[in-house]
């Protein structure tokens, strides 16, 4: 297993499953953001019935298996097997098609379809250089099709590559993943400069509450 499929599956093990049914009492739902019951859902992507949409990092699969309910063929990639091995029984008969595999490497390769939607909550675009993933992103979507993708804002001054640890034992080290953060403009000009148009960008603010760090939201047109 490579360093960052043990960092995952580590991650895995310390996170809890998504609940039953959220606030409004739905079984599946979509969330974009670090906190439930809050912000926008699947409409950001204006997927329909029959249309191919693809998870970048998709974890244990809630989000997924929502937009499998709303007639999307879903098909999910992350690097961690524990992670889908979750989504798998959680959702066994939601027919996701699930790919233990890198994200670039999924993209890349050269027996891959096209979608009309790729998203990534807090997921492999994050965690992926997106100078090396947006261009693979691009040429998997259909023209019109939609790219969005969400995460935690960047530490002012802090952009670029920067460490994410994930905690073990007290007598361990933490396990370190890199992820990529960057302001909203360079976003906007990262994805215009691959192709990619009407651009939007915005940071959806923290619910009311002890809490203050909102949720960057990127959403694209190929
Ligand atoms: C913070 S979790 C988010 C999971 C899920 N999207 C959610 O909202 O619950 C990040 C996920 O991305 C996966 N991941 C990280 N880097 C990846 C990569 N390069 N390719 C595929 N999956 C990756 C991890 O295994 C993990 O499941």
């Amino acid at each position: 297993m490579t360093t960052s499929t043990v960092a995952w599956d580590t991650y895995s093990k310390q996170r809890p499953e998504r609940r039953p049914v959220n606030a409004a009492g739905e079984t599946t739902w979509f969330n974009w953001t670090q906190y439930p019951d809050h912000g926008p859902g699947a409409e950001v992507l204006g997927v329909q019935q029959g249309h191919r949409v693809l998870d970048l990092g998709c974890g244990k699969g809630g989000n997924l298996a929502h937009l499998a309910t709303l007639g999307a063929r879903a098909v999910g990639v992350d690097v961690s097997p524990a992670q889908l091995q979750a989504a798998r029984e959680r959702w066994s008969g939601a027919g996701l098609s699930l790919h233990r595999r890198d994200a670039l490497e999924f993209l890349t390769a050269e027996t891959g379809e096209d979608f009309d939607a790729v998203y990534s909550v807090f997921g492999a675009m994050w965690f992926t250089d997106p100078v090396r993933l947006l261009p693979a992103v691009r040429a998997r979507l259909r023209t019109g099709g939609v790219l969005a993708f969400s995460q935690r804002p960047p530490v002012k001054g802090c952009y670029g590559c920067q460490a994410s640890y994930i905690n073990r034992g007290d007598d361990e080290d933490p396990l370190v993943v890199r992820r990529w953060d960057y302001e909203l403009d360079d976003w906007h000009g990262l994805l215009a400069g691959f192709g990619f148009r009407d651009v939007r960008t915005k940071i959806l603010p923290a619910p009311p509450g002890p809490r203050t760090i909102g949720t960057i939201l990127v959403r694209a047109v190929a």
